[in-house]
């Protein structure tokens, strides 16, 4: 099973709405998709038919106790064929002051416990997130192998993506599981001149870690959600209907291989060429420098070796990247805010103002 989970802290961006679509589109494929809603908006509920107020149990049964992993097949609500929803409701709300005296780990693995020990042999978990990264949001990302970031075209949110992506590096460091993060494109205007360049920007910066698909606002998905239906069971020849089958079998021929921190090995073999490269960042202030950049899909500091020395009043933090030769732009993290190399004076505009460092590997 594929649990891929559906995450960005800002709010409106089409998380739900790619959850309960993407999850319709891969079911309509053959697929046997569950919709996880972790957000006690209850807003993928809703979209699949489902009034929350009618149902006497939901996911906070499964998440509140120890042993409620294995309520989960039982909460659980067929919707269509292929199509099963794990159902939210407001009680979620309550469950990170009801397990504010639990150790972290106890806290944060209880979906994944719970996943594990399904009997259900489904191919695709996709978990829908509350527009903030809690209790509920560590959940999913401890089950999840995938993250899938939904991102504005009218509005860029750049700044926020990077906190995130630091959010689940840090994360993936100390549950030792790499997440495959990919961000999609949403509510796309074609038409207008500011979001093509926003998709312009966005590609850029994140490359191949961007979805080829990208989704277009199409009012037939807000109509489909209030219709409690996937948008392919409401209007089959619809641009939400056709960006969301797009995206569907973009994903489903994008497997990614599964690897633990121990298995990323500095030996690329389909890369024979590829080279130990080293950059150094000083700061006698700073308590913390990582680095991010297109060749580890800016997640700070994933597959990058790291040695902190003292040098006089300096700290010194030397980063080992391996490189295949080419042009790699990158920036730091220290101490949580994004900059720029100030020892490296090649550089390019990021997006938002912001500055890239550019690395050249001969
Ligand atoms: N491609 C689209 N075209 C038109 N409307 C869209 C599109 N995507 C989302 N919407 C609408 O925008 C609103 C916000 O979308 P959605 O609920 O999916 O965002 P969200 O990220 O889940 O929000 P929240 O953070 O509150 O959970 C909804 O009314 C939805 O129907
Ligand atoms: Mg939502």
């Amino acid at each position: 099973m594929r649990t891929i989970a559906i995450v960005n802290q800002k709010g409106g961006c089409g998380k739900t709405t790619t959850c309960v679509n993407l999850g319709g589109a891969l079911a309509a494929d053959g697929a046997r998709v569950l919709v996880i809603d972790l957000d006690p908006q209850a807003h993928s509920t809703l979209a699949l038919g489902i009034d929350p107020e009618e149902l006497d149990e939901n996911l906070y049964e499964v998440l509140a106790e120890p042993d409620g992993a294995a309520q989960l097949e039982r909460v659980v609500v067929g919707i269509l064929e292929g199509l099963d929803l794990g159902p939210s409701s407001i009680v979620l709300s309550a469950l990170e002051q009801k397990l504010a005296g639990e150790r972290h780990d106890a806290r944060t693995e209880r979906l994944s416990m719970a996943l594990r020990g399904l009997s259900v042999n489904y191919d695709y978990a996709l978990i829908d997130c509350p527009p903030n990264v809690g209790l509920l949001t560590f959940n999913a990302l401890r089950a999840a192998q995938e993250v899938i970031i939904p991102l504005e075209t009218s509005f860029f949110a750049i700044d926020g993506v990077q906190k995130l992506l630091e959010t689940i590096g840090l994360l993936s460091e100390r549950i030792g599981h790499d997440l495959t993060v990919r961000i999609l494109p949403t509510l796309y205007d074609g038409r207008t001149r500011f979001a093509r360049e926003t998709l312009g920007e966005i590609r850029e910066l994140f490359g191949d870690m961007c979805f080829d698909s990208v989704i277009r606002q199409n009012v037939k998905l807000r109509e489909a959600a209030r219709k409690g239906v996937p948008i392919n069971r409401y209007a089959a020849s619809a641009n939400g209907t056709r960006d969301y089958a797009a995206l569907a079998l973009e994903l489903a021929a994008s497997a990614p291989e599964l690897v633990t921190h121990d298995d990323v090995a500095p030996e690329d073999p389909s890369r024979p060429e590829s080279r130990e490269v080293v950059v150094r960042f000083r700061d006698a202030g700073a308590g913390e420098v990582r680095i991010a950049g297109d060749f580890n899909g800016w997640v700070p500091d994933k597959g990058v070796r790291s040695l902190i020395e003292s040098e006089g009043q300096s700290r010194v933090w030397t980063k080992v990247l391996r490189l295949s030769p080419g042009t790699y732009e990158y920036r730091y993290v220290v101490d949580g805010e994004w900059c720029s190399d100030p020892e490296n004076p090649q550089s390019v505009p990021g997006p938002a103002g912001a500055t890239n460092s550019v690395l050249v590997v001969r």
